[in-house]
């Protein structure tokens, strides 16, 4: 018997597809693969980490809708979302004999999820791909929308595509064994679509940080659902990033200096996602783009959840550095996503760099 469930559509002219939440629905994978990509044989390919739990646990439900099911292991950490990866996982999907219209199926986090997703946008040319994501991040962020890809030594998700799931199947049971580290990363994603679309899921999130932190069941399908219905709806607005899908990388140019001049071992992407924001918000008031309260609420909510909101980083002159070599960067400048207020975000192109490095200054531990 499931708990509270929820389905969110996402509906594109080309393509539509669903995205249900509950606990406990790996064990309905199956059957819901069988309605969108009917095929003798599956793949599966799940996080290292989560093989004999989750894994199994969407390998059997496969088996039990009759397919036979080939599995495969996508290794941990940043260090192995590599084309070397992407290609021993096309090799075993060769030598699998997948076919066509067999189903390739994702568990695990973004990493995972982004790999196999572009492991399935390039099997013979596309194969239906669906994403059973198991940590917060992926749930509310990575598993929907399409944006899939790998790492090269020049910088992060550098080669890709954009490749559309048929199904997502978001279990939230899985999160019970999520350490409590990558549940807070997923809220500071979480906090990220209320600045930039919903200041009342913004307050919401901060008075149910107790409920959320402990993993309440209820409140996480609640929590996944609002988030996803704002991944949908940007994604629907904008699928290839030529507008406002760019507004989902509100701090984010922040948190990639912080990621990269910190050689990605130091603060996870969640973490530095939060200072980004920060980072951000200090930025808009200073310019007089928003009121001087919305970093205030920013880093309360932030604080409410276990975030950081300060640290001890590079010198400044490195995170300047590495902000211009971002790939968001356009003609040479840097542009940022910056708050008019909690609920709405503009793009800037135009920032002074002595503002911005009064804005990393603030972040100063
Ligand atoms: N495609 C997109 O739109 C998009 C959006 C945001 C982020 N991303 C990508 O997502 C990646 C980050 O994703 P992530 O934070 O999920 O990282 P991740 O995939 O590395 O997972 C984080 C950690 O949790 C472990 N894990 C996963 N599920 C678990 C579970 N249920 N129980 C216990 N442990 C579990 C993993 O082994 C890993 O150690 C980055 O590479 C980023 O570029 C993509
Ligand atoms: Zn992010």
């Amino acid at each position: 018997m499931l708990g509270v469930m929820a389905t969110v559509e996402l509906k594109l002219p080309h393509h539509r597809y669903e995205i249900r939440i509950a606990p406990g629905l790996l064990s309905e994978l199956g059957r819901e693969v069988r309605a969108v990509a009917a095929h003798g044989r599956a793949a599966v390919i799940v996080d290292q980490s989560i093989t004999s739990t989750h894994g199994q646990a969407a390998a059997e439900s496969l088996q039990q809708a009759g397919y036979q099911v080939h599995q495969a292991i996508m290794p941990l950490g940043e260090q192995n979302k590599t084309l070397a990866t992407f290609d021993k996982l096309q090799q075993s999907l060769l030598d699998a004999k997948l076919e066509r219209r067999s189903p390739v199926v994702a568990v695990g986090g973004g990493i995972t999820g982004d790999v196999v997703g572009f492991v399935a946008a390039t099997y013979l040319r596309g194969v239906p791909l669906v994403q059973c994501p198991t940590t917060l991040l992926a749930m509310v962020d990575a598993s929907v929308g399409g944006k899939v890809g790998v790492n090269v030594t020049q910088g992060k998700n550098l080669i890709g595509a954009f490749y559309q799931p048929q199904l997502v199947m978001i279990d939230t049971d899985t999160l019970n064994t999520l350490p409590p580290r990558e549940v807070r990363c997923g809220l500071a994603e979480c906090i990220k679509h209320g600045v930039i679309r919903d200041a009342q899921l913004f307050d919401w999130i901060e008075q149910h940080a107790e409920q959320l932190l402990s993993l309440d069941s209820d409140t996480m399908v609640e929590l996944i659902e609002a988030n996803v219905r704002i991944k949908a709806a940007v994604v629907t607005e904008d699928e290839m990033e030529a507008g406002v899908r760019a507004h989902l990388n509100f701090g984010h140019t922040f948190a990639h200096a912080i990621e990269s001049t910190t050689d990605y071992n130091t603060f996870k992407h969640g973490e530095a996602v939060g200072l980004g924001m920060t980072a951000a918000a200090h930025l808009a008031a200073d310019l007089s783009r928003c009121d001087a309260s919305v970093p205030v609420r920013l880093l309360s909510a932030l604080q409410a959840v276990g975030l950081p909101v300060k640290a001890e980083l590079p010198a400044t002159d490195k995170l300047l550095d590495a902000m211009t070599m971002d790939k968001k960067v356009a003609d040479g400048k840097v542009r940022l996503v910056l708050p008019d207020r909690i609920g709405a975000v503009s793009i800037v192109n135009d920032v002074p760099t002595s503002a911005i490095a009064k804005a990393w200054d603030a972040l100063g531990g």
